[in-house]
């Protein structure tokens, strides 16, 4: 029987990641629904990409918390009524806690752009560029209690013939839009 695959974006900023989410989804290419996108900034990009879409928004302000599992447990609620079923991280700047880890076992993907274990945490390409690499690229992983760890699920390498900042960028972006829907879709299928 198939499944709906409904899924939970969080994310921080831009949210292009969400919008490639969205266009895989309408354009059958991505078997999923996307019930509810969660941010921890309310001025992030991401929300009118979401409204755009018509899909939910929650943006709660961790620091409007007592806790962190506080903070968490509010947005389980609204994960729990939207029946969401996987959380995709999709430039989500924060660690996820014990709360949602415990509730979404090996349920949680993030993406990140270096090739993991290799420059983990912020500024992942300009870690990147500063080490001198020759090579580039995305890591899309299971999520855990650390910071860009947790095991791998795919990974797209590419040569960085062009330093520039701005040009490795848009790669980077290239590649995940293309890597993050297929990688959800294969995941998907094989449930
Ligand atoms: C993406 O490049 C994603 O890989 C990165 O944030 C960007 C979000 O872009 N995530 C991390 O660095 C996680 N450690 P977007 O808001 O346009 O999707």
């Amino acid at each position: 029987m198939m499944t709906t695959n409904k899924i939970a974006v969080f994310a921080s900023g831009s949210g292009s990641n969400f919008q490639a989410i969205h266009d895989a989804i309408r354009n059958g290419k991505l078997a999923a629904e996307l019930v509810l996108v969660v941010t921890d900034k309310p001025d992030a990009y991401v929300l009118r990409r979401a409204a755009a879409a018509g899909v939910e928004a929650l943006a709660l302000r961790p620091q409007d918390f007592i806790s962190k599992a506080d903070y968490e447990r509010a947005i389980l609620i609204e994960l729990h009524s939207q029946g969401a079923e996987w959380l995709v991280l999709a430039g989500y700047m924060r660690l996820i806690g014990p709360v949602l880890l415990e509730a979404y076992p090996n349920r949680i993907v993030n993406i990140h752009p270096s090739l993991l274990p290799e420059f983990p945490g912020k500024d992942a390409i300009g870690q990147t560029l500063a080490a001198g690499r020759e090579e580039a690229g995305v890591t899309v992983h299971f999520v855990d209690a650390g910071m860009d760890t947790g095991p791998i699920i795919a990974q797209r390498t590419f040569r960085l013939d062009n330093r520039d900042r701005q040009t490795v960028e848009e790669a980077v972006h290239r590649i995940e839009h293309e890597l993050y829907p297929a990688t959800l879709q294969k995941l998907f299928s094989r449930q």
